[in-house]
C-alpha cells in the first residue's frame, strides 16, 4: 500500500516542447484515481513516469515516502496493465500469470497458491491450461489483470485497459475492476479517454488537457470526485469534456444589477450559487453553460421555472429511455433531454422550451474559469 505524490512534474521528449508541465497532485493510499483527457494530452506519459518507464524532466515523484525519480521500474513495487495485453502467445494462461513471480524466484508453492487465488478471483480457473489465442478478448484482459494481481504490488497502473473490448464487455469489466479495487484496496491510477469510465470507476478524477505552448498552462484542469467535477466544473475545458452531449455554451451578458443573465434572447435569473460573483461582474460578458438535462419542453418538465425560450427542432435522437433533441434558439444550437418525442412538432416548427436556470454555470470568457 502506498500514496503517490507528484510535485511540479514536467516532461519534454524534445527540448522545445513540453508534453507535461507543472503537474502536482497527491493520490492517497488505497485510492482509485482516474486520469481522463483527450487523446495526446499526456496521460500515458504520466503513467509511464510513475512506472519508471519514462524519465522525469523536472520535479519529483514519490511512492510512499520514497522519491522514485531514479528508482528502477522493477524496484518500484508497481504492476502495470496496458491496452494491448502483451501476453506471451506461446505460454499457457497459468504460465503467463506465473511468469513475473518465477523470475522473482518465489517458491513453487507460493506461486501456485497466488495463481490459483487470482484465477478464482477473475474466473479463469478453467482456462489455466489454454494459450491466449484460444481466449476471448475479455478473457485475455483478465489474464493481463491476473498477472498484475499476483504480484500483490503497492500500486496498480492501468493504461486504457478496456479500450480493446466490445461495448458490453467494457461495461461489465469496468464494474468488475472497480469492485476488485474496492476489495484489494490497492492504490490505483487508471488512465482513460472515456468519460463514462472516469465517472463510474474512480474515487476521484483528474481531468487533463494538452498543455500547449502557453507556459502558464498546466495539464491538470481539475481534480475532484466525479460529482464535484460534473456539478461544479472549474473551467470551460472540464465543463465541455465531461458530459454527453457536451454542455451547451453561449455568449451572454450579466444585467447591470448583476441579478440576471441575458442569453438566448431572454433574461434568466442568476443561479444562487453565482449570486455574489455575478454582483461583482455585473454588466460584463460571461459564458453561460447549460447541461441538456436542464433544458426541457414546457409540456413535460416537472421542475418549476419561468424561463421559457422558443426554439425549433433540428435533430431528434431517441435513446429509448429518453430523447436527446437539438434545438435552434436565436440562431444557436441548444440540446435538451425529453422523456418522449411524441409531442414534438415537426422540424422547423416552433416549440416552447423551459430552462432550469438555477442549474446554470457561468464562466469568465477571458480566463475560461468558473465564476466563483
Ligand atoms: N516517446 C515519445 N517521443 C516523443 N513524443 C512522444 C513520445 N511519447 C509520446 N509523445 C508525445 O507526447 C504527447 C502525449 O502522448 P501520450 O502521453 O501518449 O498521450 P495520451 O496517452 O494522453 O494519448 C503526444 O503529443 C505524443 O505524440
Ligand atoms: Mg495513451
Amino acid at each position: 500500500m502506498a500514496s503517490i505524490t507528484l510535485d511540479h512534474v514536467g516532461k519534454s521528449y524534445t527540448p522545445e516542447v513540453a508534453v507535461i508541465r507543472d503537474l502536482s497532485f497527491d493520490i492517497k493510499d488505497g485510492e482509485f484515481m482516474v486520469f481522463v483527457g483527450p487523446s495526446g494530452c499526456g496521460k500515458s506519459t504520466v503513467l509511464r513516469m510513475i512506472a519508471g518507464l519514462e524519465t522525469v524532466t523536472s520535479g519529483t515523484i514519490r511512492i510512499g515516502d520514497r522519491v522514485v525519480n531514479d528508482v528502477h521500474p522493477k524496484d518500484r513495487d508497481i504492476a502495470m496493465v496496458f491496452q494491448s495485453y502483451a501476453l506471451y502467445p506461446h505460454m499457457t494462461v497459468y504460465d503467463n500469470i506465473a511468469f513475473g513471480l518465477q523470475i522473482r524466484k518465489l517458491s513453487a508453492a507460493d506461486i501456485q497458491q497466488r495463481v490459483k487465488d487470482a484465477a478464482d478471483t477473475l474466473g479463469l480457473t478453467e482456462f489455466l491450461q489454454r494459450k491466449p489465442k484460444a481466449l476471448s478478448g475479455g478473457q485475455r484482459q483478465r489474464v493481463a489483470l491476473g498477472r498484475a494481481i499476483v504480484r500483490n504490488p503497492s500500486v496498480f497502473l492501468f493504461d486504457e485497459p478496456l479500450s480493446n473490448l466490445d461495448a458490453e464487455l467494457r461495461v461489465h469489466m469496468r464494474a468488475e475492476l472497480a469492485k476488485l479495487q474496492r476489495r484489494l484496496k490497492t492504490t490505483t491510477v487508471y488512465v482513460t479517454h472515456d468519460q463514462v469510465e472516469a465517472m463510474t470507476m474512480g474515487h476521484r478524477i483528474a481531468v487533463l488537457r494538452p498543455c500547449g505552448r502557453d507556459e502558464s498552462l498546466s495539464n491538470l484542469t481539475q481534480i475532484g470526485t466525479p460529482m464535484e467535477i460534473y456539478d461544479t466544473p472549474a473551467n470551460l475545458f472540464t465543463a465541455g469534456f465531461m458530459g454527453t452531449p457536451k454542455m451547451n455554451f453561449t455568449k451572454a451578458r450579466l444585467s447591470d444589477d448583476g441579478r440576471e443573465v441575458l442569453a438566448y434572447g431572454v433574461r434568466l435569473p442568476v443561479a444562487p450559487a453565482f449570486h455574489d460573483a455575478a454582483l461583482r461582474a455585473k454588466g460584463r460578458d460571461v459564458i453561460l453553460g447549460l447541461r441538456s438535462e436542464h433544458v426541457g419542453a414546457t409540456h413535460e418538465v416537472d421542475w418549476a421555472s419561468d424561463c421559457h425560450v422558443t426554439g425549433t427542432v433540428e435533430l431528434v435522437e431517441p435513446l429509448g429511455h429518453e430523447v436527446l433533441v437539438f434545438f435552434q434558439v436565436q440562431g444557436q444550437s441548444l440540446s435538451g433531454r425529453l422523456r418522449s418525442h411524441a409531442a414534438l412538432p415537426p422540424p422547423g416548427e416552433p416549440i416552447t422550451l423551459q430552462i432550469k436556470s438555477d442549474a446554470m454555470h457561468l464562466f469568465d470568457p477571458a480566463s475560461e474559469k468558473r465564476l466563483a
